[in-house]
């Protein structure tokens, strides 16, 4: 096993930097969320990494070892990529072997190092079946067998869940944690799904346009977001933007939002960090919206409400606003440390 460090890593496509000064570490043992929008350099980090991809710039280090010279074979990495493809021709089994086979393991040990990988993704019972007689957990499954059969230091998974529906994909989630404990092995996660990021990780990374904005661990980035497209980009955010006044931020509409440090001109606050009432709040923090939407989901709903042309979500018990008409004027209360203060 080992931690994962890059430094500086710099990979252009002409003009392009699909990988801008990028520096991250990823402690041993611990699971790495990667996350970011589509084209902002997930995949071709994590290529960088495994050697399929030759940076222009920049330092990868795997354990205490230097790896640009190294090439993909001896990395000893384990990768499911993107579009996990299994050989449609082969069984179960002989997919999970191929790796060994390729490092010229003998046949017994590569029987008996396939027979446990099949039993820790739970497809003992399944090894002479074709990738088509199986479900897309199954086969996600195996593409995670065939990653760690050859126990790599460092596995690398690229979105490795995306071609699942959302209920398998929750059971994956929770397998995949499984997995990744009991085997204790480092590894870097890339996801769109920024729940999905929340709840595996143990530090989040977000990149944009090649760089790494920020990293984390989940609570701290989710809590701490540090700029408005992480604020937004991990969840929800209500940005609320005025002038800096000596006794707190000016909104446009009159309200003094205190408790923020001086020079502040932009917040966020979460919807679930909202209180919605039709009597006046005694918290100092607090704005007139008017109520647009309520979307029924069990105790709770989500509120789309108005502020000067600007939408807001509030996240609210339905008890609360049963009498409470769409187009009414309400007040949106918040307690000062769950302001955001974002940046410029
Ligand atoms: N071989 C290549 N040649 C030219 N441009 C490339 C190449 N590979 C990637 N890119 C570009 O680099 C940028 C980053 O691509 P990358 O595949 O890393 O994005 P991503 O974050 O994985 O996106 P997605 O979420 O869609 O998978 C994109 O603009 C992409 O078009
Ligand atoms: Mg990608």
């Amino acid at each position: 096993m080992a931690d994962v460090q890059v430094e500086g890593l710099v990979k252009a496509y002409g003009a392009m930097r699909a990988l801008d000064e990028v520096t991250m570490h990823c402690p041993d043992g611990k699971f790495f969320g990667l996350l970011g929008p589509s084209g902002s350099g997930k995949t071709t980090l994590l290529r960088a990494i495994a050697g399929f991809v030759i940076p222009d710039k920049g330092q990868v280090s795997i354990g205490l070892e230097r790896v640009e010279d190294v090439p993909v074979e001896a990395r000893e990495i384990g990768m499911v990529f993107q579009n996990y493809a299994l050989f449609p021709n082969m069984t179960v089994a002989e997919n999970v072997a191929f790796g060994l086979q390729v490092r010229k393991v003998s046949a017994p040990d590569t029987a008996k190092r396939v027979a446990e990988a099949l039993e820790l993704v739970q497809l003992g019972p399944l090894g002479a079946r074709k990738p088509h007689q199986l479900s897309g957990g199954q086969r996600q499954r195996v593409a995670m067998a065939r990653a760690i059969v050859t126990r790599p230091r460092v596995l690398l998974l690229d979105e490795p869940l995306s071609a699942l529906d959302k209920s398998l994909r929750v059971d994956m989630q929770i397998e995949l944690k499984r997995i990744q404990r009991e085997v204790g092995i480092t590894t870097i996660f890339v996801t769109h799904d920024q729940e999905e990021a929340l709840t595996l990780s143990d530090q989040i990374g977000i990149l944009k346009e090649g760089r790494l904005i920020r990293h984390g661990a989940p609570r701290d980035v989710y809590n701490h977001p540090g700029d408005a497209f992480t604020a937004r980009f991990l969840g929800e955010a209500n940005l609320f933007s005025g002038e800096p006044e000596a006794g707190g931020l000016r909104l446009p509409d009159g309200t003094l939002i205190v408790g923020v440090p001086p020079g502040t001109s932009t917040i966020a606050v979460r919807p679930e960090s909202m209180t919605l009432s039709t009597a006046e709040p005694d918290q100092p923090n607090r704005i007139v919206a008017t109520l647009r939407q309520r979307i029924f989901a069990g105790a709770m709903a989500t509120c789309v409400l108005d502020w000067r042309g600007e939408t807001v979500k509030v996240i609210a018990r339905d008890l609360e606003l049963e009498d409470t008409p769409e187009a009414a004027d309400v007040w949106l209360s918040w307690p000062q440390d769950k302001t955001i203060v974002l940046a410029g």
